[in-house]
């Protein structure tokens, strides 16, 4: 088992290195660090979890029950105004020792695991690639959607909410949700439509319901204190889903596929899509992946989106099957800042 000095040189070094930003959390993390009661409640947590990020994030979520607490007032997610000062330590310790046995409950039973809506501004140029490849096609430009590692859903509304790429804007712009993106390309973004959604699911291993007042303030409470625009943009699109009535089912995505695409009524092409997931599989996860959309594009077409992790920017990768040509179609900022178009050229690889 990691041992406390351990943990404790974890947080510390969260604060150092990994919360470049969060001005709060580079303060906060040293300062946990430091609080033996606060480290060894982290031995505790489950397993493969980063602690700073659990802890902080059960800070957050207690902080969301305790309005008068000063503490709240350095959460700018909160509604909270003060930047780190002096009295931040004070506010720290008037807090959280009342709170042992709620951050425990937290730390023992919840996951990181988020739901970063802006990277439907990014998965959009794919679903206007697939529309364009349909239409040459000559399909209808017309798809189901899946999405593997779906948590509470929220990329799978992406055709509620409108978009904006630098002076570019798409959809109803009177969507409650507009996601905005810096465009790193040097011609302006595709007009195309994107596809259409027939039937739209989820799919998790462990699926967060909107529903559940708990989960959805736990999701929120991940979301550093000065990403206020991330936070927003997660309350509006959580309320759409749950209007929408989105489901995600609870499954392994090798206990789904290739089986549970049969179940989508037939005749449409399926667009499944993954994003800051598939990068979690082994390597033989992601083969028994790739060869099980293989095999379910043996009743019809599969689009794959991927959105996954890579150093120097997140790659979107446009996969079609049968044959598994991929297209690495942009570079994007892991929650979808910005986003940098390639050439939408076929084939740079085949798996
Ligand atoms: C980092 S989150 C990304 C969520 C969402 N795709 C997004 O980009 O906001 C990864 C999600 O994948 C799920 N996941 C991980 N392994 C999985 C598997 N083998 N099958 C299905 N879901 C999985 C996790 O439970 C988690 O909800």
């Amino acid at each position: 088992m990691e041992t406390s000095e351990r943990i404790a040189q974890r947080l510390r070094q969260f604060g150092e290195l990994e919360a470049t930003t969060s001005p709060l959390y580079r303060r906060l993390a040293p300062l946990a660090a430091a609080r033996p009661e606060l480290v060894a409640l982290l031995r505790e947590r489950r397993s493969g979890q980063p602690p700073a990020n659990v802890l902080l994030a059960a800070l957050q979520r207690r902080l969301m029950a305790r309005p008068e607490a000063p503490l709240r007032g350095y959460f700018a997610t909160l509604g909270g105004t003060r930047a780190p000062d002096d009295e931040l330590a004070t506010a720290f310790d008037a807090f959280w020792p009342g709170e042992l046995d709620a951050l425990a409950g937290l730390v023992r039973t919840r996951r990181v695991a988020t739901n970063e809506v802006r990277r439907a501004a990014v998965l959009r140029l794919a679903y206007v690639a697939v529309a364009r490849r349909l239409v040459e096609r000559e399909r209808p430009p017309t798809a189901h959607l899946v999405e593997i590692g779906a948590s509470a859903g929220l990329l799978l509304a992406w055709d509620r909410f409108a978009y904006r790429y630098g002076s570019a804007g798409f959809g109803d712009p009177d969507a409650p949700v507009t996601l905005t993106t810096t465009w790193r390309g040097t011609v302006p973004p595709d007009p195309h439509a994107p596809f259409t959604v027939a039937e739209r699911l989820g799919v998790d291993v462990e699926p967060v319901d909107l529903d559940d007042p708990e989960a959805a303030a736990w999701l929120r409470a991940l979301i550093w204190p000065e990403h206020v625009e991330r936070a927003a943009a997660f309350d509006a699109a959580g309320a759409v889903v749950r209007r929408l009535g989105v489901t995600v089912r609870a499954a392994d995505a090798l206990t789904f596929l290739p089986g549970g695409l049969d179940a989508l009524p037939g005749g449409l092409p399926a667009v499944v899509v993954h994003a800051f997931t598939v990068n979690q599989f082994s390597d033989a996860m992601r083969r028994a992946f790739d060869q099980a959309l293989g095999e379910a594009a043996r009743t019809r077409p599969i689009y794959r989106v991927g959105l996954e992790w890579a150093p120097g920017g997140a790659r979107l990768e446009l996969t079609t099957y049968p044959g598994g040509r991929t297209t690495l179609l942009a570079r994007a900022d892991p929650h979808g800042a910005w986003v940098e178009p390639l050439e939408d050229e076929p084939a740079t690889t085949s798996r």
